[in-house]
């Protein structure tokens, strides 16, 4: 932990100096390198919520004031976003930001963020299919209405309005969103499709596709993970015995998927394996989703493929500190059929990273 609190250090330092030549306000979040320059984002890209949730976890971990200043000026540049209906992905942006700001101060004013952001998020869900509608872009596929297997971890946003709120029509949205996807996204193998494609009007399934795996087929490494993390979420969240079930088996199937050093490749499926390109974000949210999975069953696999997983991106995937502008992690992949963010630092590994090294802690 002492290596990645320093890195973050340096990545504030970073971000300060590209601030004081001019970077614009509304690049509020770091997200990638790309050609050794820190590539910032704004409150509506996906990823923005990671690092002022990292700086929370910083804080949890040591206590210290600096880490919780850091975090509440990162968590309220992000404010707007609650009334951004274009994206599903509210869930990553004000949950690990503004969730985690809650969670560790019980500031009322994350609490009305929260509530905002959900009903926000609400606004994305068709009761006829019975699921939050991902992407509003258009498809070469023609897709009507994307669900993606990612959309899983939004869930945890409407878990806790409703926690917050007492208003239960956000809990009733995720579950019947989890159990659309228990049913649509899963194979009999409990591998996952990446895209589900709905018929918004009588909520039939039209495809089953994929945007960022290898093949329609295929097993999309970072998916089967956001797969995992979600459905142990939704137990943990409702206490309900069929999604722990659904974690297990899911859990299954990927232990049964990684490679020898444990680390997946970008696809579980992809062609060229062992000469393809490696996923440590899908390691990094594999590895935290087996940590809770543990807390629940004390299945000592899930621990020890868990600590494995750690053990190899401490030793093999580490940013040298004072390098790659502060990313702790290296060797993530985003998107590589469209040869996007290969082999590169991903704000959302090191997110992911801080927060099963928090989880292990707490075992
Ligand atoms: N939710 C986008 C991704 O996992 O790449």
């Amino acid at each position: 932990m002492a290596g990645a609190a320093t890195q973050m250090q340096y990545m504030l330092a970073v971000i300060d100096s590209a601030r004081a030549k001019g970077l614009s306000k509304n690049q509020v979040s770091p997200r990638t390198l790309e050609n050794d320059t820190l590539k910032m984002v704004r409150g509506q890209d996906w990823t923005s919520g990671f690092f002022p949730g990292a700086l929370w976890y910083m804080y949890e971990y040591t206590g210290n004031e600096k880490w919780k200043q850091q975090a509440q000026a990162y968590t309220r540049s992000l404010q707007p976003v609650q009334y951004y209906g274009g994206t599903h992905d509210l869930g990553f942006i004000m949950y690990c930001s503004f969730g985690n700001g809650y969670r560790l101060t019980k500031d009322t004013a994350c609490r009305s963020v929260i509530i905002q952001s959900a009903k926000t998020l609400a606004t994305r869900f068709n009761p006829v299919a019975g699921v939050i509608k991902s992407w509003d872009f258009a498809s070469a596929s023609k897709w009507q209405y994307p669900v993606i297997i990612d959309n899983m971890m939004n869930l945890e946003l409407l878990f806790e309005a409703t926690k917050l709120s007492g208003d239960s029509s956000f809990y009733k949205i995720a579950i019947s969103h989890a159990d659309k996807t228990m049913i649509n996204h899963y194979r009999s193998n409990y591998s996952s499709y990446h895209v589900i494609d709905y018929d918004p009007v009588n909520g039939t399934v039209r495809q089953k596709i994929t945007a960022q795996g290898y093949s329609d087929s295929s097993s999309w490494a970072r998916g089967q993970a956001w797969g995992l993390y979600g459905f142990t979420m939704c137990y943990r969240e409702t206490h309900n015995k069929k999604y722990l079930e659904q974690a297990k088996h899911i859990a299954a199937y990927i232990i049964s998927r990684l490679p020898a050093d444990k680390v997946p490749y970008w696809d579980y499926d992809a062609p060229g394996i062992p000469n393809e390109p490696k996923d440590a974000s899908a390691a990094c949210v594999t590895a935290s989703a087996l940590y809770e999975l543990y807390t629940f069953t004390k299945n000592k696999q899930y621990r020890t493929i868990a600590d494995q997983l750690m053990q190899e991106l401490c030793k093999h995937y580490v940013s040298p500190l004072y390098m790659n502008k502060g990313f702790i992690l290296l060797h993530s992949t985003g998107h590589k059929p469209a040869n996007s963010e290969v082999d590169v630092p991903l704000s959302y590994a090191d997110y992911y990273f801080i927060e099963a090294l928090l989880r292990r802690k707490n075992l």
